[in-house]
């Protein structure tokens, strides 16, 4: 063991590093479990070679962290973080207005607004066209706004491990600020790539997702 591991702190000092360890843990472990749903529905191929990449890395990242959290006589944690998103995420809201507002003309014979119902019976095209636009034309904006997500957490995770390395400081725990100093480089490179990727995604996507806000007028018509 090095001069600074579990050994050299006061047992609150070694107490309190782990748990600080462990709440990193339990952020990469919900980390994880986005990736690899991310992996799986993103539609851009650039994106999931990232988000694969990024899933390696923070497998290690894990395990860097397990193994300090139990040289210091830590349990490592299963407990998944709750990742941070912005709420209400307003474009979700004119969606489901949009939903709403198809089904409510389909089920025609109780609803006040006779005339409208009558009318999208007689048009049946105006909710297929909206079922279209669901299916089909809603994905590339769902990759934006899951996009953006993924940078909102892993700023957020930049944020934790530059916190958890003024404590790590602080107490001494010197041998885990080269764990911390690599999770937090990787974290800083795949925020910065999804940054500085966006122009290439929005050169892929931002077609269709402006055909989507014509799309939704013409239920309305
Ligand atoms: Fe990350």
């Amino acid at each position: 063991m090095s001069a600074s591991s579990a050994a050299e702190l006061t047992p609150n000092a070694n107490q309190k590093i782990v748990q600080y360890l462990n709440d990193a843990l339990a952020m990469e472990n919900a980390s994880e479990e986005r990736l690899e749903s991310r992996l799986h529905e993103s539609i851009v191929e650039d994106t999931r070679i990232q988000l694969q990449n990024h899933l390696e890395e923070t497998r290690n990242q894990k395990d860097r962290l397990k193994q300090i959290i139990a040289s210091h006589g830590g349990e490592p944690t299963v407990t998944k973080a709750e990742l941070p998103m912005l709420k209400p995420n307003t474009i979700d809201l004119v969606r489901s207005d949009l939903t709403s507002r198809s089904s409510s003309s389909s089920t025609a014979s109780n609803s006040p607004s006779n005339a409208e119902s009558t009318q999208s019976q007689a048009n049946p095209s105006v909710k297929s066209i909206v079922k279209e636009t669901d299916d089909v034309r809603l994905a590339p904006e769902k990759e934006l706004i899951q996009t953006e997500r993924d940078a909102i957490i892993e700023h957020a995770e930049v944020v934790k491990y530059k916190m958890l390395m003024e404590i790590a400081i602080k107490v001494g725990a010197m041998d885990a600020i080269p764990v911390i100093a690599q999770n937090l480089k990787e974290e800083e490179q795949m925020a910065n790539w999804i940054i500085v990727n966006t122009p290439n995604l929005l050169r892929r996507i931002w077609a269709q997702i402006e055909v989507s806000a014509g799309a939704r007028t013409v239920p309305e018509a």
